[in-house]
């Protein structure tokens, strides 16, 4: 039975049974804590806690899982897929225990003629937790089973939670037994190759909290409701159906298997497992590649991008020790996408863009290989002139910590030159790097944290942030610090630790109107000035951080008079810089929402910064995007401006703000109740803690500037808002006004009349070059024509008119040298060149040489008399020099030189 003819059986079986079908998530849920979904319930998880209320009783659904902590197992066992598919059925509060149970043994066991799978039950065997006695006993009555085919299992195995916080529950297992020549007999807690999980059944009912590993972690309560939530795979299912030995060689992961195959020197199945174990490898992580890419993931350094770099470098790694000796991942690509797209369209869509990231990383990859191969090369080529076998751990560990080769790597290349490597060296020396990497990141994180002066102020409470409201507030001063130390007071012209001006003056207030750079935006500016007997006091704001999250620390010049602790001030937030910085906020969502718009969701943010007037915005995205995509997102930005929305903030629930599709940042860790920026109701729905405008209006015109890389995969917009935007095009106009009052053409003509200029003054130099050159051939017959002779040699040492560049100075040696005969003679020609440089070049012919001189000898006399230096062999040399004025005395020197020899 066909992949595709599982999937289905499995939703019309589950339909039919009242469950409302619900199409897979992207495996990239907008959970921080979950790298990738790894189980179907993921996207029900607020149902199972009580959060949302479900909109049906029953679900069922095929979700994509990518599971990457037993990468290391892919290809040795025969069952493990680093993305498989999770076939599943869902109560929430409705059927319990016996419904799950009746529901997927139906399917399992029913004939393949009554739409099911099929399954001798005489086979399979069910696995319950510990004391779930309830489960042992439906498992006997609806099914039949027989006690001795029913195992018990501890927490580890059969207790389900999804490895974070969240709801979870005893579960019951299903396993197949693929008979005696998989393994021993005792079932599942004998042999999980042999008999083989394929479902599992959750009775969810409780909350966890945090913990340590799957049997190790605290139950906070139970759910508002009991609920179920099953899992079946489907590639297992497959394996089973279709009669394969594992679930790399069933109907919709074998094709990439037999590409590969047909390409490499070495084949499947041929009898070497560490070659097998390699193809699986290609085959499973190929098919998770194009999911993950097309499912918005980047290759990059950490998080999930760097899941996906591991992955493609580990296809392209083992398709190396494979033997194959040519970019394949464009192939890989197409084969994935032609098994998979049925069930998942996106592949087929998306291919563009699926391919050209995943062939770009191999690429890349394949430059870093080729650079360690030839390293590779000397280090064994040097290894065995010395006479030794072994390649030094130094050697290895160079080409995996510079090159990214995995030991394993060079480990076969070495084998293939003839060489073992010194591992136990190489692992010294990886334990080394750990061990400083570890000292360091402790190093750094002291360096930035140490808040120890500060941490009395910390506990003792949060700063009020009263700025949404007002923007002069009176507040008390609670604490100054003096670059880092705490101080009663600070005045004006007090110096800090290193000399005159202290590098750093704060006041931690108790309230403030002042925002702290978070988010983007960067801080308020103003002032804060003191109050009664302290009036004189005043200093300026430049900047404002936040301590510990809570704590405003307001980085200040005192100006004038002195701040005490415990006085109070008013602080006051320039009117003018909170508009701007207002704009530039607001523009940012705007920005952020065309963007999505024109590009689509796989336009994620990746950082932004914005202060008044000007806003940049970086955001996940492969290639430079068209003129045409960034005049399209100045369009929509600016129609959204006009459209004059109302700006609504407030706060909600984490939950309640993604159910309504409010736009989070990946990884970014939010407390459970969040504020939400709206703008226009659907167009901007972000969760942000900024300042913005009442009415999208208020942000005036936003231009968008260039678009540029900001490294592998990023790439940012800038704009510019408010009056900057208007005075940045109030600029761009002058200067085209200017142009085309210069050009003496209407403005809109300017582009024609530039082009033609150019066109023009480019046909003009190329006959300029021709007529110099064509004067210089002509001085230099006639020099040619009037050579003097020294010594029996004849000589022509001349300056050349400026503009001669020293490819053509070089032809003109040799024109003259040919014109001057088979007797010794000796061409000099030295011109003066364009910005100050001299160019020389000198010919000596063979009868010349013969008398003992050399155009390399004689360049260095050139050099020798304008600065510069100079080389080549005995017939032909040249140089360059700085400085025109010593000309006439670099070809005396000449003269004088061959008068000598
Ligand atoms: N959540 C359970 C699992 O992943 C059943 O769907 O195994």
């Amino acid at each position: 039975m066909q992949t595709h003819e599982i999937r289905k059986r499995f939703l019309d079986h589950f339909v039919k049974a009242g469950h409302t079908e619900v199409p897979s998530a992207s495996v990239i849920l907008d959970d921080p804590n979950l790298l990738f979904v790894n189980a179907g319930m993921v996207q029900f998880v607020p149902y199972f806690l009580g959060q949302r209320t479900p909109p049906y009783p029953r679900a069922t659904s095929v979700q994509k899982c990518i599971r990457t902590p037993d990468i290391d197992e892919v290809g040795i066992t025969t069952r493990h897929n680093t993305f498989f598919q999770m076939a599943g059925n869902f109560s929430f509060g409705d059927y319990f225990k016996k419904g799950a149970i009746e529901l997927a043994w139906s399917l399992l066991t029913n004939s393949v003629d009554d739409g099911g799978y099929g399954f001798d039950p005489e086979k399979l065997w069910a696995t319950v937790y510990l004391d779930d006695d309830e489960a042992i006993e439906i498992w006997q009555q609806v099914a039949g089973l027989p006690l001795e085919r029913i195992q018990r299992r501890g927490m580890a195995d059969n207790y389900w939670s999804m490895g974070i916080p969240g709801p979870c529950g005893p579960c019951s297992e299903i396993y197949f037994d693929r008979g005696p020549e998989y393994g021993v007999d005792g079932g599942p807690e004998a042999n999980e190759d042999r008999y083989i999980e394929i479902w599992n059944l959750v009775f969810m009912q409780n909350e966890r909290g945090e913990g340590t590993s799957k049997d190790d972690f605290e139950i906070l309560g139970p759910l508002p409701r009991k609920n179920i939530d099953t899992g079946m795979g489907v590639e297992r299912i497959a394996c089973l159906l279709q009669g394969v030995d594992n679930v790399y060689e069933t109907d919709l992961v074998r094709p990439v298997i037999d590409l590969v195959a047909a390409i490499a020197p070495r084949g499947y199945g041929e009898g070497n497992h560490e070659d097998d174990v390699r193809y699986r490898i290609i085959a499973d992580h190929s098919r998770t590649a194009a999911i993950i890419i097309g499912d918005g993931v980047t290759p990059g350094n950490e998080g999930r991008g760097y899941v996906l770099r591991r992955l493609l470098r580990r296809i392209i790694r083992s398709a190396k020790l494979l033997g194959v000796d040519r970019p394949i991942m464009g192939e890989l690509m197409t084969t994935v996408r032609d098994a998979m797209g049925p069930s998942y369209p996106e592949l087929v869509t998306d291919f563009e863009r699926i391919n050209r990231i995943a062939v770009a990383e191999e690429t890349a990859f394949n430059r870093t290989l080729a650079s360690g191969s030839k390293l590779f090369d000397d280090a064994a080529q040097s290894t065995k002139a010395s006479g030794a076998t072994v390649l030094s751990g130094s050697d290895a560990f160079t080409l995996h910590d510079t090159y990214g080769f995995p030991i394993d790597l060079t480990l076969e290349m070495a084998a293939e030159a003839g060489l073992s490597v010194d591992e136990e060296g190489f692992r010294g020396l990886m334990a080394e790097q750990r061990r400083r990497a570890k000292a360091d990141a402790a190093a750094r994180k002291q360096a930035h944290t140490d808040l120890s002066a500060y941490r009395e102020l910390v506990d003792a409470g949060p700063t009020e942030f009263t700025g949404f409201d007002e923007l002069t507030t009176e507040a008390r001063i609670l604490g100054i610090f003096v670059d880092g130390k705490r101080v009663p007071v600070v005045s004006h012209g007090q110096a800090g630790d290193s000399g005159t001006v202290p590098d750093r003056v704060e006041l931690i207030l108790d309230r403030t109107p002042f925002y702290a750079e978070s988010g983007g935006q960067i801080a308020d500016e103003g002032t804060v000035t003191g109050t009664g007997a302290s009036a004189t006091a005043k200093a300026a704001v430049n900047d404002v951080q936040k301590i510990a999250k809570t704590l405003w620390a307001h980085r200040i010049t005192v100006e004038s008079g002195e701040f005490v602790e415990g006085d109070t001030v008013v602080a006051a937030v320039d009117p003018n810089w909170r508009h701007g910085a207002t704009q530039g906020h607001s523009g940012t969502h705007m920005v952020h929402a065309a963007l999505r718009q024109v590009l689509g969701p796989n336009a994620v943010q990746a950082g932004s910064l914005n202060r008044p007037g000007y806003l940049r915005f970086d955001f996940n995205w492969q290639g430079a995007l068209s003129e045409d995509q960034r005049r399209d997102i100045e369009v929509v930005a600016n129609e959204a401006v006009i459209a004059a929305f109302e700006v609504n903030t407030f706060n909600t629930s984490l939950d309640q703000a993604k159910a309504m599709g409010a736009m989070a940042l990946f990884g970014e860790a939010y407390p459970d109740e969040v504020r939400v920026v709206e703008i226009g109701g659907p167009f901007s729905l972000e969760l942000c803690g900024g300042t913005h405008v009442q009415n999208s209006a208020q942000i005036g015109p936003v231009t968008v500037l260039g678009e540029s890389s900001v490294g592998s995969g990023v790439r940012r917009v800038e704009a510019y808002v408010g009056l900057d935007s208007f005075k940045h095009l109030a600029k761009e106009r002058a200067l085209l006004a200017g142009l085309a009052s210069s050009l003496k053409v209407p403005s809109d003509e300017v582009p024609a009349r530039v082009e033609n200029l150019v066109d023009r003054l480019r046909a003009a130099e190329k006959e300029l070059d021709r007529l110099r050159l064509a004067g210089a051939r002509a001085a230099a017959a006639n020099a040619a024509a009037g050579a003097e002779e020294i010594g029996g040699v004849r000589l022509v040492a001349q300056r050349m008119a400026g503009g001669i560049s020293a490819g053509d100075l070089r032809s003109l040696v040799g024109d003259v040298r040919g014109k001057l005969g088979s007797d010794p003679a000796v061409v000099a020609l030295i011109a003066e060149g364009d910005d100050d440089s001299v160019p020389f070049v000198v010919a000596v012919n063979q009868a010349a040489q013969d008398r003992g001189l050399r155009a390399n000898d004689l360049v260095k006399v050139l050099g020798a008399a304008v600065n510069g230096r100079g080389g080549g062999k005995a017939d032909l040399a040249q140089g360059s020099g700085k400085g025109a004025a010593g000309i006439d005395a670099a070809l005396a020197a000449i003269r004088a030189e061959m008068g000598r020899s």
